[in-house]
């Protein structure tokens, strides 16, 4: 038998509520009767209604739950989450947990297959740039970050390497949410600060769409807008990785002979920890294995692999594809191993301007004022300034 409730209270009414409501209204008059039907069906109404919002509600909080922002992350890669089918979060832009399961060592040799997509066959497909962010904790400045970012999505992605201990707050809707990589710990001047920036990369080229590569740290602004900079480094085939040779003990003297004959200390180069690669230069340093394990072996303090690895494997593997510059700018006017930092005090539209566009170098075979794309050391200081300064000076959104 087949029971069916009409909301309106008709016929064909089961005998189960008309035996309810026989019961409700017993002894009652017969208008009492018409009132009883409609509170039945207000009633049965709103039980319906609340069922709905709390399975809405049960759906809504285990999706949450499954991307919490502030995700444990462990020592070993074995325990992380699980590798699953990118979550969508209505709304949003399609945002993938970048968690995966993989060793270093699968992970840099999975990359390394992946080919860049080409761009020039008039597909829908639009090139971007891959920020990675080295830290150790927060991205201090992020809210400077945030504003840079706003409104550019689908140009950018974000890859954020962190002690593997720190749990992040970003919220949802910050762009630094679920951009957290798989990480270790980092010991300042040793190669596993090397380690982490290939891990960094090996992310990123993960993605087929991602063109150019830049390595940040908490204490990095940008100094330009994004249009500005997505174009300064798209419209250009060379990195940006300084890249010198200079007789000091501080750079050649680093050398060890032993390194030969796989380096000779002529191709021994010194440059900027923080680089903005291309595509097949960032491909060159997660595949390298050959160079990589000589420094690993015979590059240590006051050797500082991160000096001199990206330099030295662009001089002698791609010497024409590299600007030999940086575009991040950083004060080592101050002498000892650590570059000035800046604060509250510093921030003013002279000082920023000065960094903007103090210096002469080459683009595209044209001279031009502006060699800088972001700065660094910026203490959390100065972020309040920053705030009030930056977004004008530079044109970002509001
Ligand atoms: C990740 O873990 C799953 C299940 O534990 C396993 O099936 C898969 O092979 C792992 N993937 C990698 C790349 O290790
Ligand atoms: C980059 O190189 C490709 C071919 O290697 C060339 O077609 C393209 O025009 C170059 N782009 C720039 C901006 O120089
Ligand atoms: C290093 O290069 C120089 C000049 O190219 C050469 O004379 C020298 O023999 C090389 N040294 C080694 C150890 O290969
Ligand atoms: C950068 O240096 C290399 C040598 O390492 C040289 O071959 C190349 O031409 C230089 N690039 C530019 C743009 O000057
Ligand atoms: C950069 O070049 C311009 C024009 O040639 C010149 O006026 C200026 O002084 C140069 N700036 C520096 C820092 O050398
Ligand atoms: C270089 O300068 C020349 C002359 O000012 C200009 O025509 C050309 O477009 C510039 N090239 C680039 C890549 O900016």
């Amino acid at each position: 038998m087949i029971f069916i409730y009409t909301p309106m209270g008709g016929a064909d009414q089961s005998p189960i509520l008309s035996k309810l409501k026989q019961l409700l209204t017993r002894g009652g008059f017969p208008h009492a009767q018409i009132k009883m039907d409609h509170f039945f069906d207000f009633f049965l109404l709103t039980l319906g209604l609340s069922l709905g919002i709390v399975v809405i509600y049960i759906i809504a909080f285990c999706y949450v739950s499954v991307n919490v922002p502030d995700r444990p992350i462990s020592d070993h890669h074995r325990d992380l989450p699980r590798q699953g089918p990118p979550l969508l979060r209505p709304g949003s832009e399609q945002k993938v947990s970048r968690m995966h399961n993989m060793s270093d060592d699968e992970l840099l040799s999975r990359a390394v297959l992946v080919r860049g997509m080409e761009f020039s066959g008039g597909g829908s497909a639009v090139p971007k740039v891959a920020f990675a962010f080295l830290t150790s904790r927060d991205v201090h400045l992020y809210p400077i970050w945030e504003r840079f970012f706003s409104g550019h999505r689908g140009l950018y992605s974000i890859y954020w390497h962190a002690h593997p201990s720190y749990r992040d707050s970003m919220p949802v809707d910050s762009v630094f949410y679920g951009t957290r990589i798989p990480s270790q710990k980092v010991q300042w001047g040793t190669s596993s600060m090397m380690d982490a920036e290939r891990r960094l990369l090996a992310n990123a080229l993960l993605d087929p769409t991602n063109q150019r590569f830049v390595l940040l740290s908490e204490s990095c602004i940008p100094l330009f807008d994004f249009m500005t900079v997505y174009g300064y480094l798209m419209n250009t085939n060379l990195s940006f990785q300084a890249s010198f040779d200079d007789p000091a003990w501080t750079a050649r003297g680093r050398y060890n002979p032993k390194m030969a004959p796989t380096i000779n200390v002529t191709e021994w180069r010194k440059g900027s920890q923080w680089f903005e690669l291309n595509r097949d230069v960032a491909n060159l340093v997660v595949s390298d294995r050959k160079y990589y394990r000589i420094f690993q072996e015979h590059c240590q303090p006051p050797c500082y692999v991160d000096e001199h690895y990206i330099p030295t494997l662009l001089n002698i593997l791609r010497p024409a594809s590299n600007s030999n510059r940086t575009v991040t700018w950083v004060d080592w006017s101050k002498d000892g191993p650590h570059p000035g930092k800046f604060g509250w005090d510093d921030m003013t539209d002279e000082f920023l301007n000065n960094i903007r566009f103090g210096s002469n170098c080459s683009y595209n075979g044209n001279v031009t004022s502006k060699c800088f794309l972001f700065g660094r050391k910026f203490l959390p200081s100065a972020l309040e300034q920053l705030l009030r300064i930056l977004p004008v000076l530079i044109g970002l959104d509001p």
